[in-house]
């Protein structure tokens, strides 16, 4: 791709796999990039003079969300007003990596592209704020909604469920927290796929299917050896943490697919992600 790429979070998640595929993107992270302070991310931006401006970066712990829901605006909110300004000012389009908690989890459908976001918990607000400053700072905008990222050496729910079946031997997970499981390696590959349509608009990017916590758990654990391990069924109203989770928010992929975007069925990228092993 010959356009000049900046991503911010560079050196989160989604931000290494999309480093690893744009070896001329340039990027920031804390604590050289601080998008919560303007003059940090002006002169950044300044500095790399991008076409496109894939931000990454956020405040993705839902609980520490909850916790300080100001510190979340002002990272996913403020902080994506000041990415998205200093985008709109040197002419360059914005990726906006949103997520599925800006939905209620009341719908028993997959949620599609215009249904109407109604946040549930500090963090789905915060990443709403986020949506809303991004779309009044800058026309030239991708918002990317995503789920429950993996990426190898990342904090997920692989790598959790794997290091508690190895200490406790047994685990106990919600089945009525459902959504999509997305490996950011797919996840990397349709951002980049998108950006090349020059289409700009909502589009959500997960991969194909969903299931409960439990059956992703279960997934998991059979895939490396241990289908052996008990896992207990609880639900939310049993497992007591700071944010609430929407309880159904798998998104629907209808703007991406029908640009010839779709990302590969959970399960073999769940496969594919364990495979390497580094989970
Ligand atoms: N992870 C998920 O399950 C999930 C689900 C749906 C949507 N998303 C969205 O997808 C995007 C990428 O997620 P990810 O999983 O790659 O997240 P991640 O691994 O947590 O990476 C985010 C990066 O942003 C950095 N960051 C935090 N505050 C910052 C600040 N003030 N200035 C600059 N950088 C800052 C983080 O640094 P520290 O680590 O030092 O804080 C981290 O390196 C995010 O927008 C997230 O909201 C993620």
């Amino acid at each position: 791709m010959s356009q000049r790429i900046f991503i911010t979070g560079n050196r989160g998640q989604l931000g290494r796999e999309l480093t690893s595929r744009l070896p001329e993107a340039t990027g920031g992270d804390l604590p050289e990039l601080d998008i919560t302070d303007p003059a940090s991310v002006d002169a950044a931006l300044d500095a790399a003079r991008p076409d496109v401006v894939i931000h990454c970066a956020a405040m993705t712990n839902v609980d520490g969300a909850a916790r300080d829901p100001a510190l979340a605006d002002r990272i996913n909110g403020l902080g994506t007003d000041h990415v998205a300004r200093a985008a709109a000012r040197l002419g360059a389009a914005l990726v906006y990596v949103s997520t599925n908690e800006v939905f209620d989890g009341t719908k028993t459908e997959p949620y599609l592209e215009h249904d109407r976001p109604n946040p549930i918990n500090a963090y789905g607000q915060s990443k709403l704020l986020g949506e809303q400053n991004a779309a009044r700072a800058c026309s030239r905008l991708y918002i990317a909604r995503t789920s429950w990222v993996a990426a190898q050496g990342g904090k997920n729910f692989p790598h959790r469920i794997l290091q508690l079946a190895d200490e406790r031997g047994r685990l106990q997970v919600v089945t009525d927290e459902v959504a999509c499981p997305t490996f950011a390696t797919d996840l990397a590959d349709a951002i980049l796929a998108l950006i090349a349509t020059g289409r700009f608009g909502i589009y959500h990017l997960t991969n194909s299917g969903f299931c409960s916590r439990h059956a992703y758990a279960r997934k998991i654990l059979e895939l490396t050896g241990r289908g052996h391990i008990p896992v207990d069924a609880i639900t939310l109203a049993d497992f007591a943490r700071p944010s609430t989770p929407p309880k159904f928010s798998p998104l629907a992929n209808t703007a991406a697919a029908a640009l010839g975007i779709t990302l590969p069925p959970w399960e073999d990228a769940l496969r594919a992600f364990l495979a390497l092993g580094t989970a």
